[in-house]
């Protein structure tokens, strides 16, 4: 494939905050309310391509009030995590693939792509900047937001023709603490065929916080999003679905949504499948699993009524949720039809593979084990 633009991170300003804050004990962060020290914008322009990028002191862009994206949602994201070791190493997972689906994300709504390489040269930059903001807590980390904007001042609907990428990092700890109550809702959706539910924009979002508080006042945490009139389950908005059901010969099978362009293609999805896969064929084993259990890993459309067919025969045997925010989730309930499934979980409230799962890919995360997803900041 042809080289992906350049953004020249050789030619990089840096601007040093002289005011740096002290990061806050961790047992005190709310997700992705507290921002590190300093911040990586790089402009572009269809003249002039990607300018130099700038590390500078966290704090306001200067947008002017007719940009695009403040009319038309031209606006994309990424969501990845910096991780520090035990030996105080800070590493990151996967983040080629942040760089790709960035990448694919932009080519869905125009927006200029980059040389992916660079970028993350540049992120690493940032983080080794602002490594004190690593935390060092178990299961908690530097959350990174790259972004990409459309900048140019133009009310008209039209292909972008000035954007900014910028990158914000936050100290977090898992997005869900608690096992997670779902209400799967028939009223509204996230995403149609031929739609943008497979790409990771704004877009894809601001619609699903009306629903998220009609079901929080009805005593739920997040919506689980369906599809069709058969009500496929799709994905929760803050992660992908999986559903560990009990076969009719007790081998069990884990079940995900297949990536059919209505889905976000979660890393921590991919992760899990590899993981699981890979523990099934023995190449490598999941510890905390028992090597003689009979497990299968499918991605097939999976329906309501199976789900609610499988909690009546007690053949439901979990259910859980990935992300990279949400780590791996578990969900002990989902509301549906004006009735509850109750979803079994452990007495640590995750189910078996759930934690044997979690606690797998925590340790690759934070360099208890290593492994060639692992890249070093
Ligand atoms: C992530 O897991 O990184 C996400 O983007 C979910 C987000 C809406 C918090």
């Amino acid at each position: 494939p042809a080289e992906l633009p350049d953004i020249q991170h050789g030619r990089l300003i840096i601007d040093k905050n002289e005011q740096p804050t002290p990061p806050p004990p961790s047992e005190t962060l709310v997700f992705g309310r507290t921002f590190t020290d300093h911040m990586l914008t790089i402009e572009w322009s269809a003249t002039n391509g990607w300018e130099a990028p700038h590390i500078k002191p966290y704090g306001p862009l200067n947008l002017a009030p007719s940009s695009s994206v403040l009319h038309y949602a031209q606006t994309l994201f990424e969501g990845m995590k910096a991780y520090r070791t035990d030996d105080d190493r800070i590493q990151l997972f996967r983040p080629d693939m942040n760089m790709k689906r960035m990448n694919n994300s932009a080519r869905r709504i125009a927006l200029p792509t980059f040389n992916g390489d660079s970028l993350l040269e540049l992120i690493k930059k940032l983080i080794r900047m602002d490594r004190h903001w690593v935390p060092k807590e178990p299961g908690h980390s530097l959350y990174i937001r790259p972004t990409l904007i459309a900048s140019q001042q133009a009310i008209q609907v039209s292909p972008p023709t000035e954007a900014i990428l910028f990158v914000i990092c936050s100290p977090v700890g898992p997005y869900f603490p608690k096992p997670v109550s779902l209400y799967a809702t028939t009223e509204y959706i996230r995403a149609a065929p031929g739609g943008t539910g497979a790409f990771k924009l704004g877009v894809n979002y601001a619609p699903a916080v009306m629903p998220q508080k009609m079901v929080a006042e009805k005593g739920y945490s997040q919506n689980l999003w369906l599809h069709g009139p058969e009500h496929y389950l799709t994905e929760v908005g803050t992660m992908n679905m999986f559903v560990v059901l009990k076969k009719d010969d007790g081998d069990l099978e884990i079940v995900t949504p297949p990536l059919d362009g209505m889905i976000l293609p979660g890393i921590t999805r991919d992760s899990v499948l590899q993981l699981l896969r890979d523990h099934i064929s023995g190449t490598r084993p999941i510890r905390g699993l028992d090597k003689g259990e009979k497990l299968a890993v499918s991605e097939r459309g999976i329906t309501m009524k199976e789900v609610k067919d499988a909690s009546q025969t007690g053949k439901l045997v979990e259910l859980f949720g990935a992300g990279t925010a949400a780590i791996i989730s578990p969900v002990h309930k989902i509301g549906y039809l004006n009735e509850d499934i109750e979803i079994p979980t452990g007495p640590d409230g995750m189910g078996r593979i759930a934690r044997a799962v979690r606690k797998e890919l925590s340790d690759i995360q934070w360099g208890k084990i290593s492994h060639p997803w692992s890249v070093p900041v």
